[in-house]
């Protein structure tokens, strides 16, 4: 192996990654006085969070009724009772304060004829526990909500003297012999120097791994480093058989429109022109939970109903309504819809397709982020040193299918609670642990090892590969035979990780080498999805079985645990969802009749 050298930092908290949850962890670090560093591939406001467009759920009811128990109850509901119910309070209960704390930080919220945060109807955001009219929870900056949040949040926390590591690459987790986290390694990518965090606790916040699959909304920079990092770790990764396809990517390009354009009144036809989502969801119509609209438009399509010469997407349509309300509330796909599909979407509908936009599972976590030892008897034992948050992170608060704009709340929720939660278990004035020199070593060996590949597949190649079986045995409708010929596929492709091929040498501006680095974080997350959801023989939420269509609760209301090892061989265990919540109903809480499983219409 060639030498490395090492530049050394010391501080109490490391964050991993610099999107919304990232940066609310962040700020919500330094401001309790913990001298906190934020390491980040890519510049703060270029997180993948920059992309979300149609807002934040919160129940201010600023547009009409609302509360957070009924927040909860959508919120459960739309994970298909598979969520932890204590992480879905805290999320429902919390939102309002987060948002409100986003508002005064400055983001530039829309607003109402009042000065009101503005507020929009949202798939599967209901009143009255499901039984009365859409609710418009969702706070918007017009369509460009992501964007909004993370430039104020990247000011504020540069107002409180957090430091910034930018363009550093977040290679391995430093651990010490007894398992606890004591920092991460990270490659400087515009000078090729090595660096050490020691940390008195890591916050992955990495985001999702969407670019397993073909075609996604998710940035190509979100390849699911922090699991990566976890799994490396003989850590497992949670419920990663859920795989949200978000119903209106742009056909071709899979960029994303957002749900809000559904939200302002747009709606979907089919080749005969029909609203079909009238016949499957006849109370919320298009405005049912994402997996559910996903799967109509999919079933539209196998059925020879879809649009264009290939009958092969749906429209989304808009161009009825006010041009005025267009620009005023959905500028940012005004402007998408024009470059990525030709289209002037005050004319004429938008081509669109369901395309992989979130992954509900991850790194396994408490709802105060710190990540699960599941070495423990009851799986809930917390692993010292170490949290997640955000899509990297799986509390679980979104189970087998997240609400669109619970996402945004989850990564300020999640993030400002990791602070809290540092706040009172990380001491200042402590010194940090000596760094284990044998976890730095296997880092560093298998980093060099990668750097030397010499092998004949070139890293785009495989990558390619991965994606397409992702894309093909892991989709919106699954059978037993789609998922047995993916696991099998995917295990081989997993092989092929011994056989890559990287070009550059150099450690200056290596995208070689950074991207098969991402690829062997992609490969884990890629293997415990396919496999997990092989095994799980049920429908459940964003996991629709065409061999088993029914939920099954008796058998398969629990998460699922995947471990790999070295040798691509995923292990799986299961974990008991928890169904408590934290209040009860005399100190305030939800009857709990009220979310008591039972079918899930719309
Ligand atoms: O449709 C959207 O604007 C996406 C929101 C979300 O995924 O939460």
């Amino acid at each position: 192996m060639a030498a490395y050298e090492f530049t050394d930092h010391v501080y109490d908290v490391v964050v991993v990654g610099a999107g919304g949850a990232g940066l609310r962890a962040t700020l919500g670090m330094a401001e309790q006085g913990l001298k906190t560093a934020c390491i980040t591939k890519v510049f703060p406001t270029r997180s993948h969070t920059v992309a979300a467009q149609g807002g934040i759920a919160a129940s201010l009811a600023n547009m009409g009724p609302d509360e957070w128990k009924w927040h909860l109850y959508d919120t459960v509901k739309g994970s298909d009772w598979l969520g932890d119910t204590d992480a879905m309070e805290y999320l429902a209960r919390e939102a309002p304060k987060a948002v409100y704390e986003l508002d005064h930080y400055g983001v530039p919220f829309s607003r109402t004829e009042d000065g009101k945060i503005y507020q929009r109807p949202f798939g599967g955001h209901t009143t009255e526990y499901g039984e009365g009219p859409p609710v418009q929870r969702t706070c918007a900056a017009a369509d460009r909500t992501g964007h909004a949040i993370l430039h104020t949040l990247y000011g504020q926390s540069l107002k409180q003297k957090a430091e910034f590591y930018i363009e550093y690459f977040a290679t391995d987790l430093i651990m010490s012999e007894d398992g606890e986290c004591q920092g991460v390694i990270a490659w400087k990518l515009d000078d090729g120097t090595m660096h050490r965090f020691s940390a008195k606790m890591v916050v992955l916040a990495t985001g999702g791994y969407g670019r397993a699959y073909f075609s996604a909304t998710s940035a190509h920079t979100c390849t699911g480093d922090g699991g990566g990092m976890v799994a490396r770790q003989g850590l497992p990764l949670q419920d990663m058989e859920f795989v949200q396809f978000h119903p209106t990517g742009i056909y071709g390009s899979g960029c994303l429109i957002t749900e809000g354009a559904r939200g302002e009144g747009g709606y979907l036809t089919n080749s005969e022109g029909e609203r079909f989502m009238e016949r499957y969801a006849p109370t919320y119509k298009d405005l049912a939970s994402r997996d559910v609209v996903s799967r109509c438009m999919t079933m539209e399509i196998r059925e020879g109903r879809g649009v264009g010469k290939e009958n092969d997407h749906i429209h989304l349509h808009l161009d009825h309504l006010p041009p005025e309300t267009l620009a005023l509330r959905l500028p940012g796909i005004s402007e998408s819809a024009k470059i990525f599909a030709g289209v002037d979407l005050t004319k004429e509908p938008i081509p669109v397709l369901p395309t992989v936009h979130y992954n509900m599972g991850g790194i396994p976590t408490n709802y105060w982020g710190e990540v699960l030892d599941p070495s423990s008897k009851d799986h809930d034992r917390v692993l010292p040193g170490l949290m997640a948050v955000g899509e990297a992170g799986c509390a679980s608060v979104h189970g087998a299918n997240r609400l669109g704009s619970n996402s945004l709340i989850d990564l300020v929720v999640f993030g400002r609670a990791a602070a809290i939660r540092a706040g009172k278990i990380v001491d200042p004035d402590a010194k940090n642990q000596t760094i284990n020199e044998a976890s730095v070593e296997k880092s560093m060996s298998r980093f060099d090892g990668l750097r030397h590949a010499d092998g004949d597949t070139p890293t785009a190649e495989l990558r390619l590969t991965m994606q397409k079986a992702m894309q093909q045995d892991a989709a919106v409708f699954r059978t037993d035979k789609t998922l047995g010929e993916g696991c099998a596929k995917m295990a081989k492709i997993a092989d092929g990780v011994s056989d890559l091929k990287v070009s550059d040498r150099s450690l200056i501006w290596n995208s070689d080498l950074m991207e098969t680095l991402e690829l062997t974080n992609l490969m884990p997350n890629a293997l415990a999805t396919i496999v997990s959801a092989e095994a799980r023989k049920e429908s459940r939420g964003a996991h629709a079985h065409e061999d088993y269509p029914d939920r099954d609760d008796k058998n398969w209301r629990k998460h699922t645990l995947a471990r790999i090892n070295d040798k691509n061989t995923v292990k799986l265990s299961y974990r008991d969802v928890h169904t408590e919540p934290l209040t009860t109903q005399a100190e305030g809480g939800i009857d709990m009749k009220k979310i008591a499983p039972k079918a899930r219409v719309y």
